[in-house]
This record gives structure tokens, sequence and C-alpha cells, in this order.
């Protein structure tokens, strides 16, 4: 639609990126599209096969065999991520994907076959994609960028309530250990490391609810596109 735009958000783990990029894509009649899910089911489909991160003739071999598409289940109202025909979204949340998933995003020919899924998707505007590197890389043309960051000790607390309800033997520690390593490795890694785009904006949310920060960024959005129709 004319006037349609494309919003990145970036941000850590954990900082209510989806949240925020599902409540604005639902309000705008947007799509959605969790970028982080795709590296989560490249991941899972690695473990599977026992794919060998350190050799690329495995990994383009592995990556010639993976069809991602996002599906949208009108029972949950959202979106869910299929890994070669098969509804993956709620196996790529467990614990053995997110512990290995940093590393395979590290992986630069995972990165490029993602990527380039990622701009293909945003041909015809009208999409929320959230992830690492949306604004600095997949979209650097986006109208609108939002960096988010929380506190870390409410990331942990968060992650914790989310994950909790489906795995009773999860420690707090074990969710800070997975969520600092996560940290350091996506800010820290060769290709395309998590940063910040000098034009994007920046919310904290570690003190403000699911509505405010949606309000602010509806404004955002509001701002962007009235800048573009004049
Ligand atoms: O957002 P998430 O926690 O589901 O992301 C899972 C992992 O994928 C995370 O460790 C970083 C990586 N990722 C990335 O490198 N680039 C993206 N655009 C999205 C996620």
């Amino acid at each position: 639609m004319a006037g349609d735009i494309i919003i990145a958000i970036d941000g850590y783990s954990s900082c209510g990126k989806s949240t925020l990029a599902r409540e604005l894509a639902a309000h705008l009649a947007y799509n959605y599209i969790d970028s982080g899910a795709m590296y989560r089911a490249i991941t899972l489909f690695f473990l599977r096969n026992n794919v060998n991160e350190q050799d690329p003739a495995q990994i383009m071999k592995a990556l010639a065999q993976i069809h991602l598409s996002f599906i949208f289940n009108s029972a949950h109202n959202k979106s869910e991520i299929h890994l070669n025909d098969e509804n993956v979204e709620h196996l790529i949340r467990e614990m053995v994907v997110a512990d290995k998933v940093s590393d395979v995003a590290a992986i630069k020919e995972v990165r490029s076959f993602a990527v380039g899924q990622q701009k293909k998707m945003g041909r015809k505007k009208g999409i929320v994609m959230d992830g690492r590197d949306i604004g600095t890389v997949v979209f650097p043309e986006a109208e609108l960028k939002i960096f988010m960051t929380a506190d870390p000790a409410i990331r942990v607390l968060r992650r914790f309530e989310e994950l909790f309800p489906a795995n009773h033997n999860l420690s707090l520690d074990e969710v800070r250990h997975n969520l600092e390593m996560r940290d350091y490795i996506d800010t820290n890694r060769a290709e395309s490391p998590l940063t910040q785009a000098p034009d994007a904006v920046l919310i904290d949310n570690s003190h403000i609810s699911r509505t405010e920060q949606l309000h602010m960024a509806l404004d955002l959005v509001k701002e962007r596109i009235a800048v573009l129709q004049q």
C-alpha cells in the first residue's frame, strides 16, 4: 500500500523486540518477520543433521536442503516458522537450540543465506522485522529503525518467566549464562555484529509497560509517515 514503510527493530536478546514488533505489525496490518526464528530453524537443522560448523562444504550442502517459510496460524493468530514444511515454532525455542544459535548465526554462509531471504520479504514494504542486523545490514534504507535495550537483570527475569512454564528444571543462573553468552557472541562476531544504527531510535523498556512502548513506537511511525508524505 502507498505510504507503507519498513520498520527495523534490533537489540539484545530478551529485550521485548518480538513483542513490540508483533504488536506494531498487528496495529498497522503489516507483516511481522521474526528473523531470529530463521537462525534458530537453521540451527535446529544443523543439530539434527550433525552439520560440522567448521566445514564450509557441509554448511553449504545443509543450507541447500533448507527451505524456510512463515505460515499464518489462525489458531495462534500469528505467523509461525516452518522448516521444510514442518512447523518448528516451538522446537526452536528449546534450550538446546538457544545454546547453539549464536554460533550458527555467526557463520558467514548462514548469514548471507538468511539475509538474502529477508531482503526479498521487504520488497513490498509494510513489514516489521526484528533481529540484530535489520537496521544495519538487511534494511539499511528502513524508514524507521528502533534499537531496544533493557536492564540485564530484568531481561534475565523476563526470559526465565517465559521459559519456566515449559521447563520447571530451569534455573535463573542457566538463563543468565545463556543471555550473557549470546550477548557476547552477537556483539563480538566478525559478521554483522549487533550494533545500533546511527539513525536508530533507542528505546529502553526496563521501566515502561508494553502499552507505553507500543504507543512510543506508533508515534514514531506516524512521524515518519508524515515526513514521507510531505
Ligand atoms: O532474537 P532471537 O533470540 O530469537 O535470536 C536468536 C539468535 O539469532 C541470537 O543469538 C542472534 C541471532 N540473530 C542474528 O544474528 N541476526 C538476526 N537478525 C536475528 C537473530
